[in-house]
């Protein structure tokens, strides 16, 4: 495309947005890794030990998709082989570091889970720690 068609249409028009609702926080049941949103955001909603967190569904070791393997429990890397826990974090195959996680957060005025992945947060830089990066679910 030419310089002139790029500005005619921005690129940006013909992503996927990196903002989006996925819905309240009670569609979200404990223990369950939501896929519903997985192939046209890219994230896994999850409810684990008290946290919603959206991951990014792309594996930390050189950018493949990982799967959510439910008999298994975890996350798998086709490419390589690397493993996650449902929380993300890394424990087997070649990848340094955890899944990461985007930023999530209530809508004040719909209730709705408000995902945002131009916002990443890491777990090796302490990032995990920061409340918008989960929802606290009681
Ligand atoms: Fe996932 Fe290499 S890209 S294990």
């Amino acid at each position: 495309m030419t310089a002139f068609g790029r500005f005619m249409f921005p690129n940006v028009l013909f992503e996927p947005p990196t903002s989006f609702k996925v819905g309240k926080p009670e569609d979200f049941p404990p223990g369950v890794v939501d896929e519903r949103f997985k192939e046209a955001n890219g994230v896994w909603i999850i409810h684990n030990e008290g946290l919603l967190t959206a991951l990014i569904a792309i594996c930390t070791h050189l950018g493949c998709p990982p799967a959510w393997l439910e008999a298994q429990n975890k996350f798998k890397c086709p490419c390589h082989g690397s493993g996650y826990y449902k929380s993300g974090i890394n424990f087997e195959g070649p990848t340094p570091r955890p899944l990461e996680r985007a930023k999530i957060s209530i809508d004040p005025v719909d209730g709705q889970i408000l995902v945002d992945k131009s916002q990443k947060y890491l777990w090796e830089q302490g990032q995990w720690e920061d409340p918008s990066s989960f929802i606290a679910m009681s």
